[in-house]
């Protein structure tokens, strides 16, 4: 098991779509923060960093820390965007990267419970891009593709949804 995740090409990935989208004078959540790596992509909002791994936390370079499974003490209705790169891992329970079973286990909770206007959220061919955009699409949000990048071994996907108005 790892103490706390250190970026990778997720991470890069994210942070180069973040720094595309510019993102401004918005309130976000930095779902899975980690020790802040993505926080840089997110300068000039006021962002909020959750993780559920309080030594991830304690490295953390910024401030408005909070230790949380995913959204959970967050007043969603006060969010603008959510940054969320999840524990998606395939076959693991490990608390930092693993997913369980297709990588889905956290990644099905968070499209279960998510309730603010615009989220984006990183996920791999093996936890079903699709699959998961049709969950969302069934939750009430317009789901794009951002961006799609080839790693060695592995496909990443961004997705960023919009709650649409009923
Ligand atoms: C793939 S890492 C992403 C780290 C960082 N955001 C980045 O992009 O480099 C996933 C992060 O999600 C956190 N995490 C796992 N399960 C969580 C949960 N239920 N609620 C909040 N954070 C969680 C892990 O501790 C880990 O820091």
């Amino acid at each position: 098991m790892i103490d706390w995740y250190e970026p990778d090409e997720d991470s890069y990935t994210l942070l180069d779509v973040l720094a595309d989208e510019r993102i401004r004078d918005k309130t976000v959540v930095d779902l899975g923060s980690s020790t802040g790596f993505l926080a840089q992509g997110l300068r000039g909002n006021i962002v909020v960093s959750v993780d559920l791994n309080m030594k991830a936390l304690r490295h953390h370079t910024g401030g408005n820390l909070v230790r949380a499974d995913l959204l959970g003490p967050i007043k969603q209705q006060a969010v603008d965007v959510v940054v969320f790169n999840p524990p998606y891992v395939p076959d693991t329970d490990d608390p930092v990267i693993g997913g369980g079973m297709r990588g889905r286990r956290v990644i099905d909770r968070f499209i279960d419970s998510v309730d603010v206007k615009v989220f984006y959220l990183l996920v791999i061919e093996v936890n079903r891009p699709m699959e998961v955009m049709e969950c969302l699409r069934q939750r009430g949000y317009e789901t794009t593709v951002c961006r799609v990048r080839k790693i060695l071994g592995e496909t990443i996907y961004v997705l960023r949804g919009e709650k649409q108005i009923p």
